[in-house]
């Protein structure tokens, strides 16, 4: 089993490096809450739960970390440890999450610190834990869409390695009709610039012996039009009230495609990954990062120097594009404005 993320008897917060793979397997061990923060800003961890997962464990590990025994003393540091958190990366609203899940114990506890202390430990190993389960479930959900002899396309990389490990969210649906004994194919796009399709979805299905070919994001539609692909299924990482869906940049072009191939496209994510907050994709922000990531390729330049350069990191979906978006609590089907309202009540 992959294991992303790990929580230490100290404290601690063990990342496998995401930036080495594949060619190199790193542990990662972050000992205070400012490296577990540069460890999601540098890409070390990534991907919308893992980024969740992470920060609540970074929670917990600033909050031990603390050096009062006076509750509101206590409290105000935490808040701040909350915020350096909270404030790495823009769009994946798991962080946000996983931090106000936090927030909201500290808030709730009045006792001695100590105490509070194990309570924030507690609340992170839950959430760990539960995103494996959720994780699973919605594998299982997802799965009968998908029939034997399927090749699915999916984007980015949304497997154990966007989670605290196991099952991932897309690839979760992928693994378990493979568990189930369907014969499908994965086709991982290579998602330039950060190349996650490339690097990190190859690598995963490779190790689950999954059968799976990489394709570069350009050739998609190639493929869709030869009728080599038959199911389209990604993560998310902003989802709106209305179904509207950011993922990784390149994701919408996808989407358009399978629209015009007329070949279902589903977005598979956690209710943690649906904000209710917003009513449509509008009011996703989309993180902006580094040009490095475009003019180069590793450390090899492959654009001339000053050349101007925009490197948004996620696109959204428009609803219109989506056949079901898969959570744990079964499928939702437009109008998602109310079939996603009615699965949050479950
Ligand atoms: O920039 P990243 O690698 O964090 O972006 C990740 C994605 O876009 C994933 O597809 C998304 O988080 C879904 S993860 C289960």
């Amino acid at each position: 089993m992959i294991k992303t993320v790990e929580f230490l008897a100290n404290g601690h917060v063990a990342l496998i490096d995401q930036r080495l793979l594949p060619t190199e397997e790193v542990i990662v061990t972050c000992t205070t809450y400012q490296e577990l923060a540069e460890a999601i800003r540098n890409m070390t961890v990534r991907g919308a739960p893992a980024i969740g997962v992470s920060a609540a464990g970074g929670c917990a590990l600033g909050a031990r970390q603390i050096a009062t025994d006076n509750l509101a003393a206590f409290k105000t540091k935490f808040e701040e440890i909350c915020r350096v958190i909270a404030g790495t990366r823009p769009t994946a609203v798991n962080l946000f999450w996983a931090v106000d899940r936090m927030r909201r114990v500290a808030a709730a506890h009045n006792g001695p610190v100590a105490a509070l202390k194990q309570a924030l430990t507690a609340e992170a190993e839950k959430i760990l834990v539960e995103d494996l389960f959720i994780n699973e479930t919605m594998g299982n959900n997802g799965a009968v869409l998908l029939a034997d002899g399927d090749t699915v396309l999916t984007h980015c990389n949304a497997g154990a390695l966007a989670t605290a490990g196991h099952f991932g969210t897309a690839l979760g649906v992928m693994k378990a009709a493979h568990l189930a004994g369907k014969k499908i194919k994965v086709f991982s796009d290579e998602t330039r610039p950060f190349l996650q399709g490339a690097r990190l979805t190859a690598w995963e299905l490779k190790k689950e012996g999954i059968d799976v070919t990489l394709i570069t994001d350009n050739m998609a539609g190639y493929f869709m039009k030869k009728g080599m692909i038959n199911k389209v299924v990604v993560g998310a990482d902003r989802i709106a009230a209305n179904g509207d869906a950011a993922n990784k940049i390149g994701t919408y072009s996808v989407a358009v495609l399978a629209k015009e191939h007329n070949i279902p496209f589903y977005v598979a994510a956690p209710l943690s990954t649906i904000d209710f907050n917003i009513p449509d994709g509008s009011h996703i922000p989309i993180e902006e990062r580094d040009t490095r990531e475009v003019s180069h390729i590793g450390n090899r330049q492959v654009a001339p120097d000053g050349v101007r350069i925009l490197n948004p990191a996620f696109d959204v979906t428009p609803n219109k594009y989506i056949a079901g978006i898969i959570t744990e609590k079964g499928v939702a089907r437009a109008p998602f404005n109310e079939s996603l309202a009615k699965l949050r009540q479950i």
